[in-house]
């Protein structure tokens, strides 16, 4: 072991020159890694408990670093510790102050072990916890919404396809979508935690270790479920990096489509959201503006998100297997984009707790745009036993006639609707109702009142 004296790097037996400045400030990653130290301790000391018990380290040594590793963890979680860049990463940070604490018995620490199986172990604590979090977030956001849905079943508005005016739908129905959206996400989540559940400590650099190691007990220990099978493989898969940053990409083109939505909703020309006071900002040129900054910055942060997933790709793309240098920046993207999707899962779920729909404008909207139309094709199919594409022939000359005399649907005589097809009776008018719109659509996952209900109540016995 090298001696650890004059605050020289461990490698300084065999790298004689001081290492060049400029390397020195772009090589070492310890502002980003420090995060890990919780987790690096964690590591250390389920590494070191193994090696005492395969007798490879004396309970003596053992009781020291372990001593040593709770006194670090102490002193940085009181920011009381100096992280020195010199020492790059915060592996050694810990280790080159453990030596500090003890003395030359620190140097057993590193036995059967490399900074490349320890820093992948982890990352993939890290990354548990933070799923964790996340799915916490997720959790809030859906009772968030069932909330809302619950009290606006009967609240009726436009539905959209290419954002013109399609069929009648309920609030409480769109909202549910996000729901479904959020609940995918959660799986998502759910399933890279399994693959993700295996323990690469012990891989050591590459090859395994010739010591007599338990990869088992550590993986009891760390809470994994399995040691990872090839040590090759092992320090150089960033599979797991990659799982977590597309589903953090989905969930945030989730979060950025019901951002771009609000934006809509609320824009001028809609009108059929208002946004609290809380969420909004002025212009520092026009006194009248209440702008949805918070909701533009939930759509561009997406951007990020997804840029990170590219950075990360791109990085993997062409690297020859097991650890090269460029593998450091997998802790950054990850960092920023944990940051970044648990700040918008807390503004997205501040922003649905203070918007109010405008349900006037909602209904009046609703009530444009011969929405019943479909409704119509459909009853003259059931009522006058003919073909969809006929009855849909037949609906569109009505919905001309309307058009012609500047009229909405509902507002046809019986006799002008006669013209088109003399067989219709009053009982027609019925259909140009859009809560019986609504409340026809009774199928399996449809918008119809009593639907909604049930899935909400689905959802929130879950
Ligand atoms: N700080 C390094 C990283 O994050 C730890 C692994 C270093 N391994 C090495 N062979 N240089 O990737």
């Amino acid at each position: 072991m090298a001696k650890n004296k004059n605050n020289q790097a461990i490698w300084n037996t065999r790298i004689k020159k001081q290492t060049s400045s400029l390397f020195l400030r772009v090589g070492n990653s310890i502002d980003v890694d420090k995060r890990l130290f919780k987790e690096d301790i964690m590591g250390s000391i389920a590494h070191v408990e193994m090696l005492f018990k395969q007798k490879i380290i004396s309970f003596k040594i053992k009781n020291k670093i372990i001593y040593g590793l709770n006194k670090i963890k102490k002193e940085i979680s009181k920011k009381k510790f100096k992280f020195d860049k010199k020492y790059e990463d915060i592996h050694m940070n810990i280790e080159k102050r453990l030596f500090q604490i003890i003395g030359e018995d620190a140097g057993y620490i590193h036995t059967a072990r490399s900074r490349n199986d320890q820093v992948i172990t982890d990352l993939k604590i890290w990354m548990r916890d933070s799923t964790n979090t996340i799915d916490y977030s997720l959790d809030k956001i859906i009772k968030t919404i069932l909330k809302i849905a619950e009290k606006n079943i009967e609240t009726i508005m436009p539905g959209f396809t290419h954002l013109k005016n399609a069929q009648a739908i309920s609030l409480g129905h769109y909202l549910m979508a996000f729901v479904e959206m959020f609940e995918r996400d959660k799986k998502r989540f759910l399933n890279n935690m399994e693959c993700l559940n295996e323990n690469p400590l012990g891989v050591s650099a590459l090859t395994g270790t010739s010591f007599n190691i338990d990869r088992e007990y550590t993986t009891k220990k760390l809470g994994f479920k399995k040691p990872t099978n090839n040590s090759i493989d092992t320090v150089s898969d960033r599979d797991f990096v990659l799982d977590y940053l597309y589903s953090c990409s989905v969930c945030s083109m989730h979060i950025s489509r019901i951002a771009e939505e609000f934006i809509i909703w609320n824009s001028d020309g809609f009108n059929i959201v208002k946004l609290n006071d809380k969420i909004v900002t002025g212009s520092s040129i026009m006194p009248q503006k209440k702008n949805p900054d918070l909701l533009e910055y939930l759509r561009g942060k997406s951007g990020s998100v997804y840029g990170n997933l590219f950075s990360m790709l791109t990085i993997l793309k062409r690297l020859p297997l097991s650890y090269f240098k460029d593998l450091q920046d997998d802790k950054e993207i990850v960092f920023k984009t944990n940051d970044i999707l648990i700040n918008s899962l807390n503004i997205l779920d501040e922003v649905l707790n203070n918007f109010s729909p405008n349900k006037k404008k909602m209904l009046e909207l609703a009530g444009s745009g011969f929405m019943t139309a479909t409704d119509l094709a459909d009853y003259l199919v059931k009522n006058h036993s003919i073909s969809f594409r006929n009855a849909y022939q037949k609906t569109a000359a009505i919905v001309n006639l309307a058009e012609k005399k500047r009229k909405r649907l509902e507002d046809l005589t019986i006799v002008e609707l006669k013209k088109v097809e003399p067989k219709l009776t009053e009982d027609v008018l019925k259909v140009f109702n859009l809560k019986n719109s609504i409340n026809s659509k009774k199928s399996y996952g449809g918008t119809a009142f009593a639907n909604i209900k049930k899935m909400i109540l689905k959802y929130k016995k879950k």
